[in-house]
């Protein structure tokens, strides 16, 4: 038998390490923005496209994340910040035109797929962010960009092969 008193000291010294990771400090996606290595350097992005990476993507994918106020709160702030850097590692439009062109091309392949797929952004944000969440037209915008993208960069190439 667990007695009462084993689980009230449980809870305080569970208790006490929530608030000791509070003091842990948390590094922030608050990075410099250099415009000549952003996305926008290497392709067109109209301001449509540009708004809706914004609002729906910029959070993980971009040098420069606008924190919610529960972010401040451990483990969550942890947790959120493991999936701004992961999604940040596969793509981050703020450093897009630093890339070699075939990343690139690959990259917007990738969103393409994952657009199609309804993967992003992921639903763990939408839940929160419901603004985040993408529209019927906003998929098609941001697929057909793409693939203007794509063929923005293979032009050189394309008129090669003529
Ligand atoms: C809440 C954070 C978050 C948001 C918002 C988000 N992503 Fe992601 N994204 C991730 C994470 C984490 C990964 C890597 C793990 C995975 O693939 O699930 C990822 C992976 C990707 C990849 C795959 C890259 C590769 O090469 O495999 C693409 C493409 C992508 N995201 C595009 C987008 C687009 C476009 C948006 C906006 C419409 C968006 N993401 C919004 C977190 C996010």
């Amino acid at each position: 038998m667990i007695s009462k008193k084993t689980i009230q000291r449980t809870g305080l010294i569970l208790m006490g390490l929530v608030i000791l990771l509070q003091f842990i400090p948390m590094s922030k996606n608050n990075g410099q923005v250099m415009i000549e290595q952003d996305i926008s350097a290497c392709v067109p992005v109209s301001e449509e496209v540009k708004q809706v990476l914004k609002t729906s993507c910029n959070d993980c994918h971009s040098n420069s994340t606008v924190y919610p106020w529960y972010s401040h709160i451990q483990p969550i702030g942890f947790w959120l910040n493991h999936h701004v850097n992961e999604g940040k590692d596969e793509l981050n439009f703020n450093v897009f035109a630093t890339y070699k062109k075939k990343r690139q091309l690959h990259k917007l392949d990738e969103i393409i797929e994952m657009l199609e797929a309804g993967e992003m952004p992921l639903s763990s944000y939408t839940l929160i962010h419901k603004n985040a969440t993408l529209n019927a037209q906003q998929v098609m915008l941001l697929i057909n960009w793409s693939k203007a993208s794509k063929q923005y960069l293979q032009r050189d190439t394309l008129a090669l092969v003529q």
